[in-house]
């Protein structure tokens, strides 16, 4: 049952509901490396398939861990209006071929809610908290947090004056966005946070100025901290690595470069999503049948491309309405950017959507009609 928050409403709107949230990270053994590379493949596609199954009831989004750090390979993101989904969506991936070389070293649930902290700087309404809309960022640090009981006890108004500093640290990072769930009573800890940032120095940054804040007095335990790579299911699979993974990728290199960025299945008419080719973070787009992938960020102001409406092959910037044809090759069409985002060519094949790392003269536009 969806839990309905006491905010929200009072301009005749339906009250906001409240989401549930996991972050659920995986190890896989070693053993998994070792599997025929056609076997891998099909377990591969099977997991791809079961979180396509899954998405219509709660948003999840994939990041791999691999490189980073020891005890977790990838990660899901998964924010749901009910709690079930996240088993059956657990349930799912333990089905599939690579199941059997799984474990779940750390898992984090939590809910979304009003914050107790009156932030004066916030611009968009309590509701704002109660359901969140990750972004296109390339990174997100999560980690659990508790505080210590003393800090419960305290005047709620020196609570409060702890928390705008804390807040006004908060704002001078612009770069870094928070999103902050509670976990009381659901999970160990009381709560989880999560930033979503393209600047990791930005994130270490802020992280350092708030250890000064007399608020950090009262944390009794932040850790462990992950640092976690957005990516596509696919993306995040083939990070796992294997011999035969290699010697695809090196085929793939020797035919022009081209990444597998998502699966046709991922990109319905009218849809957008992101991926990353040769490290770049990159938008792609199915315009009435047509793909195309351009960079992730818009050359003004580096809004999400990906938000941007679409209209025939025009695209047009969320964040102050930018337009770029997708045909043209991206080209401008109004300001305020003076210069096009950089297009990249794009195949289909094998029921994927291939993008060339590098502009390819002479591709013609994939049609899926
Ligand atoms: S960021 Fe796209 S128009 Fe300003």
């Amino acid at each position: 049952m969806s839990d309905v928050s006491s905010t929200g409403g009072s301009n005749g709107a339906p009250p906001a509901t409240r989401q549930y949230v996991q972050f659920a990270f995986y190890k896989v053994d070693a053993a998994w490396r070792r599997l025929p590379v056609t076997v891998r493949e099909a377990a591969k596609r099977e997991v791809e398939e079961a979180v396509a199954s899954c998405s219509e009831r709660m948003q999840v989004r994939a990041y791999s861990l691999v490189g980073i750090r020891g005890d977790a390979d990838f990660m899901f993101w998964r924010i749901s209006d009910d709690l079930a989904p996240f088993q059956e969506a657990a349930t799912a991936l333990l089905s599939t071929g690579i199941g059997p070389y799984l474990s779940t070293p750390y898992s984090y649930l939590a809910m979304t809610r009003k914050s107790v902290y009156v932030d004066k700087t916030e611009r968009e309404g309590p509701s704002r908290r109660l359901r969140l809309t990750p972004g296109t960022a390339k990174y997100l640090f999560v980690y659990p947090f508790v505080k210590t009981r003393p800090w419960y006890v305290l005047p709620a108004e020196e609570r409060q004056k702890m928390m705008d500093i804390h807040i006004r640290v908060g704002r001078k990072y612009p770069t870094v966005k928070l999103n902050t769930t509670y976990s009381f009573g659901l999970d160990d800890q009381e709560f989880v946070v999560a930033f979503e940032t393209d600047e990791p120095g930005d994130f270490l940054d802020l992280v350092m100025e708030l250890r000064e804040a007399e608020s950090s007095l009262y944390t009794l335990r932040d850790t462990p901290t992950f640092t976690c790579v957005a990516t596509t299911v696919r993306g995040m699979l083939d990070a796992l690595g294997a011999p035969g993974d290699r010697v695809a990728v090196a085929a793939s290199a020797q035919d022009g470069g081209w990444s597998r960025a998502a699966s046709v299945a991922d990109l319905p008419e009218g849809a957008a999503t992101t991926a990353y080719v040769g490290g770049e973070q990159v938008a792609l787009f199915n315009a009435g049948g047509t793909l195309y992938a351009v960079e992730a960020r818009c050359t003004h102001g580096s809004g999400p491309l990906v938000e941007a409406t679409i209209e025939g092959s025009v695209l047009t910037c969320p964040w102050h309405e930018s337009q770029f044809d997708l045909a043209a090759g991206c080209a401008v069409l109004r300001g305020p950017a003076v210069r096009p985002p950089r297009a990249y060519a794009v195949r289909v094949r094998d029921g994927g959507v291939w993008v060339a790392a590098a502009a390819v003269e002479g591709e013609a536009e994939p049609t899926l009609a």
